[in-house]
């Protein structure tokens, strides 16, 4: 069986890490060889933006929807404006590709710790489901007045019922389909009295169809703190747009390093291809030095590849990522002193023993 990937490195170590993941894969399917790859490389950056003007072609996303998958590195360059970076790109794919769920695992792999004082591996083991469609990101609103002193911005949420319903089902699939059964709902329903305080009651309604799933409900705020303080009290965690945005970057660091988290961008609904990406960005500050951490590409390209029905494949690649991490083969920013074609070589020379 051929799986058809469209691949986007973008930009910074984007490129470095969508490599080292295209080059695992590859190895992936040539050992295990009841499937394989078809990569197309998409040039779609910001350092082609400057170039010539335009991240995607008119008809960029009709082209992806040619595609089985998207593996996505990174976008976003200090020379252009991260908000064009983001809404030329990543933005609308999800938007249009009706990717609505962004599914964000967090644990603590072997070999490796969290930052927070005695806290062990099995303590860590989250699911951050992200709404990815709406929200707090739906793009509209606008400025007035822009050039003078009494500019004024507003930035519109829209959260619509069909919206919320959808990430909420899926958020108590989640939590269903997890040992512990248990969903923490994530608003600022007390400050923000209109979209989420309609989150709060879909939440609610939607959880009578789920009375074997055990639910609470946090305010953002004191969600960092609790995530901080008792780890070990959270399982599936759903939140909006940015919340969970800001969440998972919080538990990335958590776990060791926001280098190994990845996420997928998924339309259940299989009518669109979904997108797999680390949850980084394209770290301008280490760009170019080899040093990126692949973990989290590797990580998602696991997830892509066990959403294309290839279980034994994503065990398999997420066995070679853990023995790597528990020699010892690791990058800077989990305290180890490899880089990144270190880490990328010692995965391919696991997934060889498979
Ligand atoms: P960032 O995630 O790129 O970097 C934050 C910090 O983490 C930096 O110190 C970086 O060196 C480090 N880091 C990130 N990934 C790493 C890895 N794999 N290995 C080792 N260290 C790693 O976030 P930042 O600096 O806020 O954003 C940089 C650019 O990326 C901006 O243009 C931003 O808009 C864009 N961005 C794009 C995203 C996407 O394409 N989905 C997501 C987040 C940011
Ligand atoms: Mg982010």
């Amino acid at each position: 069986k051929v799986h058809r990937v469209a691949c986007i490195p973008g930009d910074g170590i984007g490129v470095d890490i969508t490599e080292a993941a295209t080059r695992v894969l590859n190895t992936l399917s040539t050992v295990l060889k009841t499937f394989e790859f078809d990569f197309t490389t998409f040039d779609w950056s910001s350092k082609a933006y400057l170039e010539r003007g335009w991240y995607m072609p008119p008809d960029g996303l009709d082209q992806l929807k040619k595609y089985d998958v998207i593996y996505f590195g990174a976008v976003g360059w200090p020379d252009v404006p991260d908000h064009i970076s983001l809404w030329s790109l990543i933005l609308p794919i999800r938007k249009a590709l009706n990717q609505y769920v962004n599914v964000r695992p967090t644990s603590i792999l072997p070999g490796t710790k969290s930052p927070l004082a005695d806290c062990k591996r099995e303590d860590l083991d989250w699911v951050i489901v992200r709404e990815n469609s709406e929200g707090e990101y739906s793009g509209q609103g606008g400025i007035s007045h822009e050039h003078s002193e009494h500019a004024v911005a507003t930035e519109v949420s829209i959260f619509t019922q069909v919206g919320i319903e959808r990430i909420m089902r899926f958020a108590f699939d989640t939590a269903r389909s997890r040992p512990r059964k248990k969903l923490t709902m994530v608003t600022k329903s007390n400050a923000q009295r209109h979209g989420m305080v309609l989150w709060d009651k879909v939440f609610y309604q939607v959880a009578k169809d789920y009375p074997d799933v055990s639910t609470d409900k946090m305010l953002v705020d004191a969600m960092t703190v609790r995530m901080v303080l008792h780890p070990t009290s959270l399982d599936t965690i759903v939140a909006t747009n940015l919340h969970a945005d800001i969440l998972s970057d919080l538990a990335a660091a958590l776990s060791g390093s926001i280098g190994i988290a990845p996420s997928s961008n998924l339309d259940p609904t299989r009518k669109n291809p979904s997108m797999f990406e680390p949850i980084h960005g394209s770290a301008p500050d280490i760009a170019g030095k080899g040093i990126a951490n692949p973990i989290g590409a590797f990580w998602s390209a696991a997830e892509m590849v066990r959403w294309l029905g290839e279980t034994e494949a994503a065990d398999g690649l997420m066995k070679a990522i853990s023995n790597v991490t528990a020699a010892g083969v690791k990058t800077k920013d989990l305290g180890g002193s490899e880089d990144t074609k270190g880490v990328t070589n010692a995965v391919c020379k696991e997934i060889e023993k498979l």
